[in-house]
């Protein structure tokens, strides 16, 4: 499938889907508390996204049986929330979701900390946060896709950290996953050169150990080789003539992007 370019009106279909998004990310990470099993946060996060009118992008997808993907600790992503995962403080959490507003996918991922964690465990979610920043320098009409790529996994491996290879972020819009994919770490081929109206699933996903994972026996569940510890941030951006515009970006996060700059 080529890439798609998004006219005007699918992309103001994809800032609500990404708006809603981020609303849902705001609220679902506030939640989480120790006790709480892993699908207890499923269920809240499914209702959150149908009281915004939206059906969870991922419900089904493929088979997948939840709204939202807990991981927790050495799961790297697509955990599968389940009655008997209970939280514990120290505990780290990726919450990934998306929402299908009016046809237009969003997509998007956090890691949260469940009360006091480790020092080592906070500064790999930072930086897991971080080398998505550092890849959206290159997310600008007229850039490779490998530039995006190259910075993640420079950033992010410069730590020591392993930089999953075996997942990838994508292309998105009427569909979840579309072309391209995107890789988080240096590329051979300069991949497709990024136009305007271009909407990309960029997804760091970051290890505390080796970028080797393993599929689970549910073939959903992914898990660091090692059961290091790993985090994910994902958001969904617009290529645009300018600087790229994140769609999924949460409120306190655009504030703390404000306060950063003044
Ligand atoms: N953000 C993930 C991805 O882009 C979520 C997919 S979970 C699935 O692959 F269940 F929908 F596959
Ligand atoms: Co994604």
């Amino acid at each position: 499938m080529a890439v798609t370019i998004k006219s005007p009106r699918e992309i103001e279909l994809m800032r609500e889907a990404g708006r809603i998004l981020a609303r849902v990310h705001e609220e679902l990470g506030k939640e989480l508390r120790p006790g709480m099993s892993t699908l207890d946060v499923d269920r809240l996060g499914e209702e959150m996204i149908r009281s915004f009118g939206c059906e969870p992008s991922f419900k089904n997808y493929q088979g997948y049986p939840a709204s939202v993907c807990v991981s927790v600790n050495e799961e790297v992503v697509h955990g599968i929330p389940c009655r008997e995962r209970i939280l514990q403080e120290g505990d780290i959490v990726s919450l990934d979701a998306g929402v299908i507003y009016k046809g237009y996918h969003s997509d998007a991922a956090r890691t949260h900390g469940v009360c006091e964690i480790s020092k080592e465990a906070e500064l790999l979610i930072e930086r897991t946060r971080q080398s998505f920043f550092e890849g959206i320098r290159y997310a600008r009409a007229g850039c490779r896709l490998h530039e995006i790529s190259r910075a993640i996994g420079n950033y992010a491996g410069s730590f020591g950290y392993g930089v999953v290879r075996d997942l990838c972020g994508h292309g998105i819009g009427s569909h979840l996953h579309e072309d391209p994919e995107i890789p988080n770490y240096k590329q051979f081929r300069r991949g497709i050169k990024l136009r305007p109206g271009m909407t990309l699933a960029i997804e760091p996903m970051i290890n505390l150990g080796t970028a080797d994972v393993v599929w689970m026996d549910d073939d959903w569940t992914v898990v660091t080789a090692d059961l290091s510890l790993s985090a994910h941030y994902e958001n969904t951006v617009l290529i645009t003539g300018g600087e790229p515009e994140i769609l999924t970006l949460t409120e306190s996060e655009k504030k703390a992007g404000r306060a950063a700059t003044q």
